[in-house]
């Protein structure tokens, strides 16, 4: 089992001499050199996998507070019942997700996913009804947020560089309910 051999950590300090590489210079200079000043200024937060006794991160994702605007995507408020629509429907946006190559296709990713679902319904100290995130605009990306639930926001990116997903936590929070009475 693949969570045996990892150790889940919130980064605390710079990576430094932790090795990691997604095959995205992006992402792995985010991870290096970004991540750390990112959290200091409470911007974004990372967490990281760290494969036990080595200095090997398997994964790290960040984190930030986001929201969809309701007049620029009307039809999303529209999913709220009208007595709790807001001028924004409150998010928490994937800012960063990357997994060793070495570790890819494994599902961890998935996994990391499942988290996400799990950490923003069960005990969340704030509202959150979305997950977002900013993904690449290539087949495999996009079949991965598919597969783990995500649907585009929008049709206008779709030549663009990246694509805005969404994932809607309330029928994970419906199962939840049901399956574990909270
Ligand atoms: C994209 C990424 C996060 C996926 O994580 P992962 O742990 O490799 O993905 P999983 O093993 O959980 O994949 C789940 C499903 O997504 C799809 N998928 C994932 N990677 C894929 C790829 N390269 N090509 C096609 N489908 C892919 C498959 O359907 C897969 O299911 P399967 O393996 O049973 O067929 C990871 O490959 C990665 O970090 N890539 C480089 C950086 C990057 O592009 N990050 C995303 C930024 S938006």
């Amino acid at each position: 089992m693949l969570f045996d051999k990892l150790n889940f950590q919130r980064l605390s300090a710079p990576p430094k001499g932790l090795s990691f590489d997604c095959s995205d210079e992006d992402l792995n200079d985010f991870f290096s050199n970004a991540s750390y000043p990112h959290q200091q200024e409470l911007v974004a937060v990372t967490y990281l996998f760290l494969v036990k006794n080595t200095h090997r991160v398997a994964a790290y994702f960040s984190l930030l507070n986001d929201a969809i605007k309701a007049n620029a995507f009307p039809e999303i408020n529209q999913s709220v019942p009208p007595e709790k629509r807001y001028r924004s429907v409150p998010a928490v946006k994937i800012a960063r997700l990357g997994v060793d190559k070495e570790f890819q296709r494994k599902h961890l990713g998935s996994e990391i996913m499942s988290l996400l679902k799990y950490w923003f319904v069960y005990n969340n100290k704030t509202g959150c009804k979305f997950i977002l995130a900013d993904a690449y605009n290539k087949k495999g990306v996009i079949e991965f947020y598919q597969k783990n639930g995500f649907t585009f926001l929008t049709e206008k990116d779709k030549d663009k560089e990246t694509r805005q997903m969404k994932l809607d936590l309330k029928p994970f929070a419906l199962r939840m309910r049901e399956l574990y009475l909270i």
